[in-house]
């Protein structure tokens, strides 16, 4: 993968450096993630032209709109962000190119144009001529094959971030060459990418623990070597709606032992104080363990809110993009990079 850290800076001089990052999430952690790579572009190019998505918008919806987060992002770098609400690119241009050295611009939401999603050569050869080079620091979209991911490297010399290449390096390692015993915590509720990831990994790990939405059925066709299922459950009614006191207890016993521990995914309904319960007590043993890599939005936000994130070795951007990479799978926004 080509690294914008290992890019000359007299490559960067006088140049403009349109960099993919990622806001789609509640808070920012994200955008925190990524504010080494923002802060060093601007120092050292011309002007930095951010592009993002946010949710899954079919045309303009106001709430999606990245109007606030790029005051958001001006406040976290105490700089003016010019955020440009419409799509008028010839206009943007003009105003890039003659804009004080190291300004900051912002794009409205990409998914408002429908050529984004569908990976559309006209949109990136638009979004292209906005600059001079591209830097994708948004690892949690790397797995959607979207315009301003895959088809604008085409038209640029492209490169990935620090946030991509930390990524890369950690979740890497985890699955190449893991530290023994790796202890895989798989929650949330597709079935599909529990299995990707198991097959890819059975070999390397000693054990799976598995959570989140789980029938009767679910555990009948996930049976397999190695996966460890829930021993009681929280429930309503037949509804299984978290891991039960005693699977914690068991969880937590393993969890001490591993070397390497990759968690995607809560194991109950963090949403209801009575079946979060589960994922407080793994996070609270995982947080003695530093030998962690976590992801997923939802798991990231709630080790958050418990106040052990600080507790975890490296926290992933990525949701599905992190279960794609663990499971092997070629992420096409990191493909287009190489
Ligand atoms: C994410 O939050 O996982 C990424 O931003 C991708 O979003 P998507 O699943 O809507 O493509």
């Amino acid at each position: 993968m080509r690294l914008l850290r290992s890019l000359p800076l007299s490559r960067l001089k006088n140049k403009v450096a349109i960099l993919r990052l990622d806001f789609n999430t509640e808070d920012n952690w994200r955008m925190d993630a990524s504010l080494p790579t923002v802060r060093y572009l601007a120092r050292h190019c011309a002007a930095v032209m951010i592009v993002s998505h946010k949710g899954r918008p079919k045309g303009f919806e106001e709430k999606l709109s990245l109007r606030r987060i790029a005051r958001v992002l001006a406040g976290k770098l105490e700089q003016k962000v010019n955020f440009m609400p419409d799509f008028d690119f010839r206009a943007i241009t003009a105003q890039v190119r003659t804009a004080p050295k190291g300004s900051i611009f912002m794009l409205e939401n990409l998914r408002f144009l429908p050529g984004e999603s569908k990976n559309d050569p006209r949109l990136a050869k638009q979004l292209a001529s906005l600059g001079d080079l591209y830097i994708n620091d948004a690892f949690a979209v790397s797995h959607r094959a979207n315009a301003s991911v895959v088809a604008i490297t085409k038209y640029l010399p492209s490169y990935a971030g620090f946030e991509v290449e930390q990524e890369v390096n950690h979740l890497g390692q985890a699955i190449r060459h893991p530290k023994k015993p790796l202890v895989i915590i798989l929650g949330g509720a597709k079935i599909d990418d529990k299995l990707r990831v198991y097959d890819n990994l059975k070999s390397k790990a000693s054990v799976f623990l598995i959570g989140g939405a789980l029938t009767d059925d679910i555990i009948r066709t996930l049976a397999r070597p190695k996966i460890v299922f829930p021993t009681d459950f929280r429930t309503i009614n037949t509804d299984i709606r978290d891991i039960g006191p005693k699977t914690a207890k068991e969880y937590c016993k393993i969890i001490r032992t591993a070397k390497t521990i990759l968690w995607n995914g809560p194991v109950g309904d963090i949403n209801h104080k009575r079946f979060a319960q589960g994922t407080i007590a793994l996070a609270r043993c995982v947080a003695k363990n530093r030998n962690s890599i976590v992801g997923g939005g939802e798991t990231v936000m709630f080790l958050k809110k418990l106040k052990l994130d600080n507790k975890i070795g490296f926290i992933s951007t990525g949701g599905g993009a992190m279960l794609d990479f663990i499971a092997g799978m070629k992420l096409p926004g990191l493909e287009a990079l190489k």
